[in-house]
Order: structure tokens, then sequence, then C-alpha cells
């Protein structure tokens, strides 16, 4: 998968890059690609934003240097962009972000991902250059580039090449193999300690006893509030 990065702080990811699960990802031929709308703005000085119409604190990232750097970079109008691959506007008030939404990018074979600084983008960013305005929760960060970090490390581990394990991403909280329900409990050695014993069905070896027992954790967990991102 191909995932390319719109980012006045393309130095953010470089320490993305280098997280051993990010590294196994881009090492089993996933891409990350940063890209600085700051280096293809047509404006003098570097500039990139400009002070909201009809006031207001903060500064706003302008549509013509957004267009300039995605024409730059990709050799298209963005506004054909979106068809081509999806375009993901990081933006509070988006699409929230959810496995099955998670799911839905990990089966794309590229995607770009549009950061916000200050007080984000204008509006005709997210209308005209993007296919998805996304957001990872109903709070405001600084910009988006933890956002992008976060929907990149929840895509990249459903793919192959992440993870160690092969299986670890198929039975874990939200996904389906559990329903949508959030993961079961789990333990490792000592069986004991400090008198806090690990559940004995799963030191019993009966496989099919343990499935049952982690879906009902599984099950209990999503009713008590962890919620189901399945319908
Ligand atoms: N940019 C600023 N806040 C954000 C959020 N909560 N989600 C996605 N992008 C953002």
């Amino acid at each position: 998968m191909q995932l390319d990065v719109v980012t006045l702080f393309p130095d953010w990811f470089d320490w993305f890059r280098g997280q051993r699960h990010i590294a196994n990802a881009m090492a089993h031929g996933h891409e990350l690609r940063t890209l600085n709308p700051r280096e293809h703005t047509p404006l003098s000085g570097g500039q990139v934003d400009d002070t909201p119409f009809g006031g207001g604190a903060g500064m706003v990232l302008r549509v013509d240097v957004m267009d300039a750097a995605l024409r730059g970079f990709y050799g298209v109008d963005p506004v054909d962009l979106r068809h081509q691959r999806r375009v993901l506007a990081l933006t509070p008030g988006g699409r929230m972000l959810d496995d099955r939404f998670v799911e839905e990018l990990a089966a794309e074979p590229a995607i770009t991902l549009l950061c916000g600084r200050y007080e984000g983008f204008d509006e005709r960013i997210v209308q005209h250059f993007a296919s998805d305005p996304v957001s990872i929760g109903r709070y405001v960060l600084s910009g988006g580039e933890l956002a992008a970090m976060v929907i990149m490390d929840a895509v990249l581990r459903k793919l192959p090449g992440s993870l160690g394990h092969a299986d670890s991403a198929l039975e874990e909280s939200f996904s389906a193999a559990l329903g949508g329900d959030p993961e079961y409990p789990h333990y490792t050695r000592p069986a004991e300690y400090r008198g806090w014993k690990v559940p004995e069905v799963l030191l019993s070896g009966h496989h099919e006893e343990i499935h049952q027992w982690r879906r009902a954790r599984s099950r209990e967990r999503g009713a008590a509030g962890g919620g189901s991102s399945l319908p």
C-alpha cells in the first residue's frame, strides 16, 4: 500500500518510520511518503496559510497552496486525484475512524492524508480535493499529523508485513471475528502473581472452552460500554 502524507512537518514522520512495526511494513513493500506544501507554494516567503475571512483566531491552510502541492506531486488536477485514490482530509468534524473504516482503507492500494495545521484547512480543500473528511475523535489536535499516524498505524497492522504473527490482527478488538466487540483479556506467565490467578480455563488446553470463554468476556466488555463497531 502506498501512504502519502501532505504535511508542513514531514520530520515528525521520521520517528514514525523508525518504529519497528512500521519499518517491518515498509520492508514488506508498503510505502510511506511525505509531501510538504511549503515546497510547492506559489506564494512568496514560503507562505502556506492565511487569516480567516470573517475574522477569528489562528491561520488557515490556503486552497491555492494545497492545489499547487498536490498538482506538483501527482501531476494531475487534485479535483481528479480523489477519483484515483482515497484522499483523506484530517479534521475533527470528519467521519469518525472505527475498525470498519480502517478495514475499508486497508483494502485500498493507495491513500493520501492531508494534514491541516493551526485552525485547519480552507473548507474548499475538504470539499473539492478530499474524498473523505476523517476524524480520530471529538477533540481538537494542533494538526492532522498525529491523526495521520493513528490512521496509518491502524491500517498497516491490518496488512501483511507489520505484525510478526499473521493472525494477530484477526481477532483483535472490534474486528468482525469478535462480532465488533472489544478484545477479551490476555494473560501471560506467571500463572499466579501476588495471589492474582490467571483464569483456570486458559491453562486447561481445551481450545473450544478457551474460545467460548474469550467470546463471552469479549461480549461482556462490549455490553459494559466498550461498544461495537458492527451493526
Ligand atoms: N485535526 C485536528 N484535530 C483532529 C482530529 N480530532 N481528528 C483528525 N484530524 C484532526
